[in-house]
């Protein structure tokens, strides 16, 4: 999601590598959401996924006197029958709103507001996808990451270093809590590498197939998705015409960032037709949106998975 707003359509693919040790938790009747088969299950039963995207929600929570919103979004999301909220874990930068304001540092009032989040979105009954850092530059993100560590002295000559300094992974992998009303750890909003059409799918594959590692290692109860918008790559080179134009450069590979990755449990997908097709009709924005989702869709299943809509 990037803050410029435009329709936002999310949909979570369920990839299955649930194993044995998932079973013997489900049996046990813990409360963390689990992938089982082609469905996500939460206390043995099938969850069924239906989702918006908050990304302030730690903000106003760390603020005691827009708390109360908070409360009402998630009051209000409940009683629509929401079950499932997206929103930032992340904000860096050395600003007194920043969770993060130095690598390691963290302003105790920001994550008070996240834990209000969280225990707010337990009483109403949802569950959270936290997101770690953005792409974008807004509330730090990875040029944030990336200033830090020339601040110590690391030569980057674009910010896709983030994917690939050493540094600035050690910061990333410092920034991770366990709690079941979380449902899923998203590696970063939208990542994408633009800089070197050659080396940057190689670049991020590593980079997602790093971190899944990293954080399965330190957090196996949690559910992981990569954070992707869906674009495809390579595998197979064909399914770039489902791309929106001008969209094949992102880096990514839908189905090798998703299905290649043994830490990751569910993809997502993204849609902004009415940016990506700007100046384009509304029918064929939307015939965009038809073919964009079928095509993942089928992709999902035929990794072995299902999809569950959460959003829109
Ligand atoms: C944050 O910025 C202030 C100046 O605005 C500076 O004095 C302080 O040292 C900075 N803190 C860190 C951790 O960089
Ligand atoms: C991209 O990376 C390749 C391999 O390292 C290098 O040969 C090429 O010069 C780079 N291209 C650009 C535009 O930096």
């Amino acid at each position: 999601m990037t803050l410029g707003g435009g329709a936002l359509a999310l949909l979570l693919l369920m990839f299955v590598h649930a194993g044995s040790q998932q079973q013997a938790a489900e049996a046990r009747g813990d409360a963390f959401v689990r992938v089982h088969g082609t469905h996500f299950v939460h206390n043995g039963k099938p969850f069924f996924v239906n989702g918006f995207n908050a990304y302030w929600l730690m903000n106003l929570g760390a603020d005691n006197a827009q708390r109360g919103k908070v409360t009402s979004a998630l009051s209000q999301a409940a009683g629509a029958g929401l079950s499932l909220a997206r929103t930032w874990a992340f904000n860096d930068g050395n600003r007194s709103s920043a969770l993060q304001y130095s690598p390691g540092l963290y302003h105790e009032r920001t994550f008070q507001g996240l834990d209000f989040v969280l225990s707010e979105a337990r009483k109403h009954g949802i569950k959270m996808i936290l997101s770690l850092v953005n792409y974008y530059g807004d509330y730090g993100g990875r040029k944030q990451y990336v200033d830090w560590a020339k601040k110590q002295n690391q030569i980057i000559p674009s910010d896709d270093g983030f994917f690939n300094n050493p540094v600035v992974k050690g910061f990333y992998k410092n920034h991770i809590k366990d709690d079941p009303t979380i449902m899923a750890w998203e590696l970063m909003n939208e990542p994408r590498c633009e800089s070197n059409v050659t080396t940057c799918r190689t670049i991020l594959q590593s980079w997602i197939t790093e971190m899944a590692a990293h954080v399965k290692s330190i957090d196996g109860n949690h559910l992981l998705e990569a954070g992707l918008e869906g674009f495809y790559g390579l595998s197979p080179p064909s399914r770039s015409s489902v791309n929106p134009p001008a969209h094949d450069k992102a880096g990514t590979d839908f189905i090798a960032n998703n299905l290649q990755v043994p830490g990751i449990d569910f993809a997502t997908v993204h849609s902004y037709p009415d940016k990506w097709l700007r100046g384009v009709d509304a029918q064929s924005q939307l015939r965009f949106q038809g073919t964009w989702l079928d095509a993942h869709i089928a992709d999902a299943r035929a990794g072995g998975a299902a999809e569950a809509p959460a959003g829109g």
